[in-house]
């Protein structure tokens, strides 16, 4: 049965499905996994051979930034024997691979004190995640996961990491005419619009804007719970979310409305009815609702930074020595320049992407030393 069949069948037994069952069935499949939705076929569908890049198909440098940051926070939390990094959506590992690469080269201390849990709900990536790291599986200092409710204990320390996690859990859109449901005819899908659900209503009142006529708004409830979920497993640490996203503030000044975006073989497009399982569907994150949702949960805000601001502030002591490390010509020097440019500098990614800082038992003064945050704006 093919994804679109299996859609149209559940359309008829339940009656038209919100957009967010239909982008979760689009994206992660039938839940016995047969159809497969987007992110578990067995196809590629990250980097060149896929469908969208992410900063770590540019350059290792992003994972290598990002192990000096988890090292220097490593620190700040008085260097505990164990420290656990715990990445949701980790995908093929790549940025895992880079951050525990460079820790093992660089930072010796925190090496010895890192175990790192890969959280992959989709289960083809999970196990394409056993193979990558099987030998520090069998090390026991990584480990995968499919859920984090296969994790009953407590991180004592630990810094939860997510590079564009949020941007792919799906949600609910909103029109001045109600909330989006999907119903299917004669082979196609088609809109209609219902009352927003309570939920829906509460998380646009508080952390977004009310759609204005021929507007449409996304509503992510499903992001929330993650928040708590993490709070109940994390004693003490840091969260980092890197994502493309906006807060409430930008919203209100009339942006970021209609974000949804579907990604096929690096083609942006704005239709999630075609190819259902076929292409990406994401959209912008709600970082305001992030970090309200985190403090509701017992996390501290610390900060909102621009990737490039993040990135700049690591790197710079040392003139981004991390990227440069094995290049012996000017010419793979001016090759990594770029690279880096395109990840790290307002031209490229740097601007399209935030990263939101989130502490819980860190004082504010201790994590306002990080590097990543040197250039955050104050009074966030
Ligand atoms: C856009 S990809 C990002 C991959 C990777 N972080 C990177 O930067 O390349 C989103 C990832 O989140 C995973 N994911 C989505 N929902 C999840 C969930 N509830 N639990 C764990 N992983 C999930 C997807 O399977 C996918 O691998």
């Amino acid at each position: 049965m093919t994804l679109r069949d299996y859609i149209e069948r559940e359309i008829r037994e339940r009656g038209p499905i919100p957009f967010s069952r239909y982008m979760e069935l689009c994206l992660y499949g039938a839940p016995a996994g047969d159809p497969p939705g987007f992110y578990s076929r067995a196809r590629e569908r990250f980097g060149k051979a896929g469908d969208f890049y992410t900063s770590s198909d540019v350059h290792a440098v992003f994972g290598r930034l990002l192990a000096r940051q988890f090292d220097e926070m490593w620190r700040v939390l008085d260097s505990p024997p164990r420290i656990d990094l715990v990445e949701l959506g980790p995908g093929r590992g790549l940025l895992a691979q880079d951050v525990l690469d460079w820790t093992a080269k660089k930072f010796p201390h925190f090496d010895h004190a890192l175990h790192y849990t890969l959280v992959e709900g989709s289960p083809e990536l999970a196990r394409r995640l056993q193979e990558r790291f099987a030998d520090r599986i069998a090390h026991g200092t990584v480990e995968v996961l499919t859920s984090l409710d296969d994790f009953r204990g407590k991180y004592d320390n630990a810094i939860v990491f997510a590079n564009e996690f949020f941007d792919a859990l799906p949600v609910e859109i909103v029109s001045e005419r109600g909330q989006v449901y999907v119903g299917a005819e004669n082979g196609r899908f088609f809109e209609l619009y219902r009352p927003p659900t309570p939920a829906v209503h509460e998380f646009l009142d508080r952390y977004g804007v009310r759609p204005e006529a021929g507007e449409r708004v996304e509503a992510c409830t499903a992001a929330l719970p993650w928040l708590k979920t993490l709070a109940a497993v994390v004693r003490r640490g840091f969260a980092v979310f890197i994502d493309y996203g906006y807060t409430r503030e930008e919203q209100l000044a009339g942006r970021h409305r209609d974000t949804l975006m579907t990604y096929r073989r690096h083609q942006v497009g704005t239709n999630p009815y075609e190819a259902p399982g076929e292409q990406d569907i994401t959209a912008h994150v709600n970082f305001t609702a992030l970090s309200a949702a985190g403090k509701a949960a017992g996390f501290d805000p610390l900060a909102l930074v621009t990737q490039a601001q993040f990135l700049m502030g690591i790197g710079e002591e040392n003139q981004f020595a991390d990227a440069f490390e094995e290049c012996q010509l000017p010419q793979e020097r001016a090759k990594v320049a770029l690279q880096l440019k395109h990840i790290a500098t307002p031209v490229g990614m740097g601007e399209v992407f935030d990263v939101l800082v989130l502490g819980r038992g860190v004082t504010p003064r201790a994590a306002a030393g990080l590097s990543g945050l040197k250039f955050a704006r104050k009074g966030f």
